[in-house]
């Protein structure tokens, strides 16, 4: 980031905008938030414990949280354990029914994944806040109708979309490889482990109770394959968003500078992990079917012409592959980890799952802004 001249006055306007919460509307104002959000670090990095790259990071990540708690909160209100911890919502016994179909402990996990989420915001804010520097703030965001679907909190509004998604499953295909890597100087592909997921917009949790018909309760329950199709995606889904957890947070990491930051996201990044080794087991576990009500089709992973180490259902852990150089041995590893454009790359993975769906050019020119500053990031900066 560089500063610009005459940018001093500006800063303090500015900073007193996002101290508004960006409020106001149209043209002249969405330009004055968007520099708002820029600019804040520099204006603090004179008088915050941070260095302006640390603060820039630890606020992008504090947003990414805050939109994976929203999106988590959504999955626990219907499929989850709602309770003190996690409240709101008091749940759909066909969706749950559905969801315990990849694992009977589904709810349990769902609760606890939502319950992190929350933790790691609600942390780096605070973390933020102590060091004399701005948190994050999108509660001006929450603009979108979420489910109407009985056990949803209706009224609530939300910053993410589950009800449209578009969801990329190559991570399951990357994480087996043995012989490519998605990072330079390799900058491999990998094709999805559910095609279908990719070419249409699906439901990850019920819509309405439309999206119910034909679930009868009982040992063992009646699942229709549009249910099953809707908890399956969530499965996939999961697994989805956490494997971008467990890429951010190291590729981050190598912008930081101060040690306690680096601490953060080291202690951090690793739960998210945890998260995704956790659904990517659980997915495999999804019924083959095909969903009669729009063809999107769950593939059986085991059977040709998917099958071998490519597709196998518990092969769950990483396969070593190439690392920096193919010189050196093959090794397991998170993958990817490059570290230019991590911020920016995360945002356009969310914005291409179609989280965002709805959203304003705001929500988007806030965000947008905060990963620019974030990749800006250089240690000791
Ligand atoms: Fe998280
Ligand atoms: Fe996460």
């Amino acid at each position: 980031m560089t500063n610009q001249p005459g940018s001093a006055n500006n800063a303090t306007n500015r900073r007193a905008l996002m101290k508004a919460g960006l409020a106001a509307t149209g043209t002249v104002a969405v330009g004055a938030a968007l520099s708002a959000a820029g600019l804040a670090p520099l204006a603090e990095a004179a008088s915050s414990g941070l260095t302006r790259g640390d603060a820039a990071i630890l606020r992008f990540l504090a947003a990414l949280e805050i939109l994976e708690a929203d999106l988590w909160q959504q999955y626990n209100e219907l499929g989850g354990v709602q309770d003190r911890e996690v409240p709101g919502g008091s749940g759909s016994a066909g969706y749950t029914a559905a969801i315990q179909v990849l694992d009977t402990d589904m709810p349990q996990y769902i609760h606890d994944n939502t319950e992190d989420e929350i933790s790691h915001f609600t942390f780096l804010n605070a973390y933020l806040m102590a060091k004399g520097a701005e948190p994050v703030d999108l509660k001006q965001f929450r603009t979108l109708k979420g489910s109407q679907a009985t056990g949803a909190q209706k009224d609530t509004m939300r910053l993410t979309n589950l009800l449209q998604l578009t969801v990329d499953t190559s991570y399951w295909t990357r994480y087996r490889s043995r012989t490519q890597n998605p990072d330079p100087p390799f900058n491999d592909t990998f094709p999805p482990a559910i095609p279908g997921l990719l070419k249409g917009q699906f439901p990850a949790i019920p819509r309405t109770d439309d999206d119910l018909k034909g679930f009868v309760p009982g040992n063992p329950p009646t699942i229709p394959d549009h249910l099953q199709a809707i908890a399956n995606t969530a499965g996939f889904h999961f697994g989805f968003i956490e494997q971008g957890g467990s890429s951010l947070y190291p590729a981050l990491a190598q912008r930081v500078s101060s040690p306690e930051v680096l601490r953060i996201l080291l202690s951090i990044g690793p739960t998210e992990t945890m998260h995704f080794q956790t659904w990517h087991d659980k997915a495999g576990n999804a019924l083959p079917l095909t969903d009669p009500t729009n063809g999107l089709m769950f593939p059986n992973l085991n059977a040709p012409p998917f099958g071998g180490e490519d597709f196998q259902t518990n092969l769950i852990m990483p396969e070593p592959t190439v690392f920096l150089n193919r010189k050196f041995p093959k090794v397991s590893i998170i993958r990817p980890t490059e570290t230019r454009g991590a911020a920016m790359g995360a945002l356009k993975a969310l914005t291409d799952d179609g989280l965002f769906i709805g959203q304003s050019k705001e929500f988007f020119a806030v965000l947008s802004e905060l990963a620019r500053a974030a990749d800006a990031a250089e240690p000791r900066d």
